[in-house]
């Protein structure tokens, strides 16, 4: 019987089964499948289960702050909390191919969590939210490697002598399963069925070069378009929507005055697959609202505009 009741039976006998009396690792990455099993492996092995949540300063606004109100807060999960901003944003400090970019950010992903796990000494099993179709990818891809942090991939792995074993719990299963799981497990509806987040974060949708200032531009700019989908009930009828911070200097005026500010752009696209995509058509009078709102709630930000651009050709990031 196929039931996300039977799912998460089944998986919670395995794992304890698996893990024994032994503490569990995890990255926690607040994205749907870190966050599911989180959820089931609290509730198969509970305190044995310790998570680590980096914040690499490239984060969505108070999206730390989130996770720890559900997961430590709520939950009762162990999680670690993680400060490393300074870490990726100086070691960002003058990148600005998006490639050499993203690896930066992997591999310092992969120090921080390396540290972390050597603090916690000896700990043998390592989590991660794999799911069916990524078992599929990894095995299709001739340099394909299980064993990638998945929250972070497309970034190398786990470093070589690492010794621990997974534990992945969803590797059976297909999306819509793990939101069905993560429900039945009481996770909110609007956190099974958030858009996808890329591993590297606000660090590709800064076109160039990264600096704090433009992520915590770039961060209320996301949140007001963000809101505003929830609010005209948009959010779930699009299957992505970003902003992208444009480091360029645009004209607006200001009283009698002329001032030059960053560009913002909107993004929002239509999907089954994610390999291919049709920008959405959102209402005028919304996207009016939102450009409305931008540039008069940060100081910084002059212009907005919107992509009607669909993949292929174009990606739906802009690195
Ligand atoms: P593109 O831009 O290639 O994006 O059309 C397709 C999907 O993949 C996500 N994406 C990434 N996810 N690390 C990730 O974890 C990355 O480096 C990365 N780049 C793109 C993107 O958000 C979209 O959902």
């Amino acid at each position: 019987l196929w039931t996300a009741e039977g799912i998460i039976e089944d998986a919670v006998a395995k794992v304890r089964k698996q893990v024994g009396n032994e503490t569990v690792l995890l990255a926690l990455s607040g994205g749907v499948d870190s966050s599911v099993v989180a959820a089931l492996l609290h509730k198969a092995i509970g305190d044995q289960l310790v998570c680590v949540f980096v914040d690499n300063g490239l984060l969505r606004k108070n999206e730390g702050d989130q996770v720890m109100a559900m997961f430590a807060n709520n939950m009762g999960v162990r999680v670690i909390r993680v400060d490393a901003q300074d870490r990726f944003l100086s070691r960002l400090h003058g990148v600005e191919d998006p490639e050499k970019k993203r690896k930066i950010i992997g591999n310092t992903f992969i120090e921080v969590f390396d540290e972390e796990s050597a603090k916690l000494k000896g700990v043998k099993f390592l989590a991660q939210g794999t799911i069916y179709p990524d078992v599929i990818e990894s095995a299709a891809s001739k340099t394909g490697k299980a064993h990638v942090i998945k929250s972070h991939h497309n970034v190398g792995g786990l470093p070589e002598d690492m010794t621990m074993e997974l534990v992945e719990p969803l590797r059976e299963l297909f999306k819509d399963e793990v939101r069905k799981v993560g429900l039945e497990l009481g996770l909110p509806y609007s956190m099974v069925y958030r858009h996808p987040f890329p591993g590297p974060g606000l660090g590709v949708r800064i076109l160039g070069e990264v600096k704090r200032e433009y992520a915590d531009i770039l961060r209320e700019a996301d949140a007001i378009f963000i809101e505003e989908l929830r609010k005209a009930d948009l959010y779930d009828k699009t299957s992505q929507a970003f902003t992208v911070f444009l480091p360029v200097k645009s004209v607006g005026v200001v009283g009698d005055g002329r001032r030059y500010e960053y560009v913002i752009a909107l993004r929002a696209v239509e999907t089954i697959d994610f390999m291919t995509a049709r920008w959405a058509h959102l209402p005028y009078e919304f996207l009016e609202q939102v450009s409305g709102r931008i540039i008069n709630e940060i100081s910084q930000v002059s212009r907005v505009t919107y992509d009607i651009s669909s993949k292929p050709p174009a990606t739906i990031e802009w690195e």
